[in-house]
């Protein structure tokens, strides 16, 4: 079998209109206190391959710092900086030394796909079309990609972003090619964002009459800024969490089912349900966390209780009743204040400061 490297995208200015997390990397962003590039990676590796090209832009830094030099994925990392974030295809482009003559998965980091690619990548592998394409249905298409088939599932046409979408089938991040994409990224010219878009170099070799595939998948998210998707995709990973307690838990405290109790945290006189995961350095004291919340790193949660939330590194809820459907940024505290209901739902961006009453 001919050998196959990945190229992961995680340039780009992370300048999109986002509650949480908008200084740093997209790709960075966690569900169930993991970022969502790593689940990238971890599916890059468990389908086989382990040569990664990564782009990197702005945000450069941190993603190293994140991701090193890939070991722990059992991945080889290769950086690639790309000068501005000149497009998906401009990606290919600049990666051309690095791919040479190999076949490749081409992953954006900020995508997330239930269940991960090894199906996907093995089934390129055996048949080998010229390119491979991943399509999911989404209600509001016109912020992709959008893909027109045949009735015999054949693409007939892809279009980037169309005010009026010919499907409610997206592209999602995930595109597996040969090399010949390389003459079809340097066919085309930049769209009018001024961006060389990977959808015109693919519609390119359709166009040529090259093998094109598609395949419809379910269980796709990305971080669209939407609060209710995004703890829907915390709550999908969260079930499928092993129970592993690493930190302390005192005897007046019980945690039931699928809990993950970080080393280093530690929960005292609480009831956590599961699955819910309760990350490093994080003191649970006096409350219930209950199903589908994560809590990042170094928080603090006393006298409250929490349910299907997320929690994001060095903040701190204390005494104010119940929280539930609630996305906290970092380094956000909430105090209680007197008199008033306690019926909460909150969107907090990182280093918010709330008083609310309990
Ligand atoms: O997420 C799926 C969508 O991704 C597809 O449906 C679209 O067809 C495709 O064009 C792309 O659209 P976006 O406008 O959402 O892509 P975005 O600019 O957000 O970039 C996707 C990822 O690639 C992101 O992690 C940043 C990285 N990137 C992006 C560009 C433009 C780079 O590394 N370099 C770049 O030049």
């Amino acid at each position: 079998m001919n050998q196959m490297k990945a190229l992961v995208l995680s340039g780009g200015a992370g300048t999109r209109l986002r509650p949480i997390t908008h200084t740093s990397a997209k790709q960075l962003v966690p569900v169930a206190n993991k970022a969502v590039l790593f689940y990238g990676l971890e599916s890059v590796a468990a389908a086989g391959v382990t040569e990664v090209g990564m782009i990197v832009g702005d945000t450069a830094a941190e993603i190293q710092d994140a991701v090193g030099d890939g070991s722990k994925f059992g991945l080889r990392v290769t950086y690639i900086p790309q000068e501005r974030p000149l497009g998906l295809a401009h990606a290919v482009l600049i990666a051309r030394d690095y791919l040479g003559d190999d076949d490749f998965v081409m992953y954006l980091g900020d995508n997330f796909v239930v269940g991960g690619i090894t199906e996907l990548v093995d089934g390129f592998r055996r048949n080998r079309p010229d390119a491979q394409i991943l399509l999911t249905r989404v209600p509001d298409p016109r912020a992709f990609g959008v893909a027109e088939l045949d009735p015999s599932g054949q693409v007939i046409c892809l279009e980037e972003k169309p005010e009026h979408p010919k499907s409610d089938l997206a592209l999602v991040g995930v595109y597996l090619f040969t090399p010949a994409i390389h003459d079809a990224v340097r066919a085309i010219e930049p769209s009018w964002r001024g961006e060389l878009e990977i959808t015109h170099a693919i519609q390119h070799l359709i166009d040529a009459h090259a093998d094109v595939r598609s395949t419809v998948i379910r269980g796709y998210w990305k971080d669209t800024g939407n609060v209710v998707d995004m703890l829907e995709v915390n709550r999908t990973v969260l079930e499928g969490l092993d129970r592993r307690i690493d930190g302390t838990v005192d005897e007046r405290s019980e945690t039931i089912g699928r809990v993950v109790v970080e080393e280093g945290a530690r929960v005292t006189n609480s009831r956590v349900v599961g699955p819910c995961v309760i990350g490093a350095g994080t003191v649970v004291s006096d409350s219930y966390v209950g199903p589908f919340t994560s809590v990042a790193e170094n928080c603090r949660i006393t006298h409250s209780e929490l349910e299907f939330s997320i929690v994001l590194r060095d903040s701190s809820i204390d005494g104010v009743g119940r929280i539930e459907s609630s996305l906290i940024g970092r380094h956000v505290q909430v105090t209680p204040a007197p008199n008033v209901p306690s019926a909460h739902r909150l969107v907090l961006g990182d280093h918010s400061k709330v008083q609310i009453h309990s």
